[in-house]
């Protein structure tokens, strides 16, 4: 064996069992409605992010309709707050609805807008970023976080494998795809963080702020 298979991937997915309450419905009205929010093992990996780093304020870039953030309020302590970027209010309202349904509502906060317009107003400092909203713009939304977050705070990205395109498993030459490898080679050596990207779900980038 040389390489990791999607035999093992499964896995270690199924290790976990079965989502169950509002994770579970959730993930099934967006698989329906193809709503691409993260795998359940970005959320499985969010969720102990977030403990590990023990952060209590956190800054996500791409609502939708709250998966992700509702994987990593689960992990806050009471007083905790998550401020999440959007500009689509049906996809928050519903989020909103969902974060209800899980209570945790209170600790998660919309902003309604642009990222790369709303994120400068933001008052920082933040323990942690996430970032999963347009590939195109994910240098800017770095740009954006960084004088947020913490020194010793963490950058979170989804996407980074981009389904096989980012490494050309799978041929692409697309905007998207274009735009996701050269984010990549510049995060990797980025000197205001020490980063990696693991090779969970689509591939998760992890920074944290010197
Ligand atoms: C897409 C975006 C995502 O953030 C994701 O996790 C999966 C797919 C997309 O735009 O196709
Ligand atoms: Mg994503």
């Amino acid at each position: 064996m040389d390489a990791i298979t999607l035999q093992d991937l499964r896995y270690l997915d199924e290790l976990h069992g079965d989502l169950a309450g509002v994770f579970a419905k959730m993930d099934a009205e967006a698989a329906a409605e193809n709503i691409p929010i993260v795998s359940s093992s970005i959320g499985h990996a969010l969720r102990v992010l977030v403990r590990a780093t023990a952060a209590r304020r956190i800054v996500e870039v791409g609502t939708a309709t709250g998966y992700s953030a509702l994987w990593m309020a689960t992990a806050l302590p009471a007083e905790g707050l998550i401020v999440t970027i959007d500009p689509d209010r049906s996809r928050t309202d519903r989020a909103r609805a969902y974060w209800r349904e899980a209570g945790v509502a209170d600790r998660i906060e919309v902003v309604s807008g642009k990222a790369l317009e709303e994120l400068p107003k933001l008052r920082g400092p933040f323990d942690l970023a996430f970032i999963d909203a347009l590939k195109s713009e994910y240098a800017g939304y770095l740009e954006g976080v960084l004088p947020l977050v913490r020194p010793g705070g963490t950058v979170l990205v989804d996407n980074l494998l981009w389904d096989g395109r980012a490494s050309g498993a799978v041929p692409a030459d697309d905007a998207d795809t274009l735009a996701i490898r050269e984010f990549n080679r510049r995060f990797v050596k980025d000197p205001r963080l020490d980063a990696t990207i693991l090779s969970v779900g689509d591939g998760l980038g992890i920074g944290v702020k010197r």
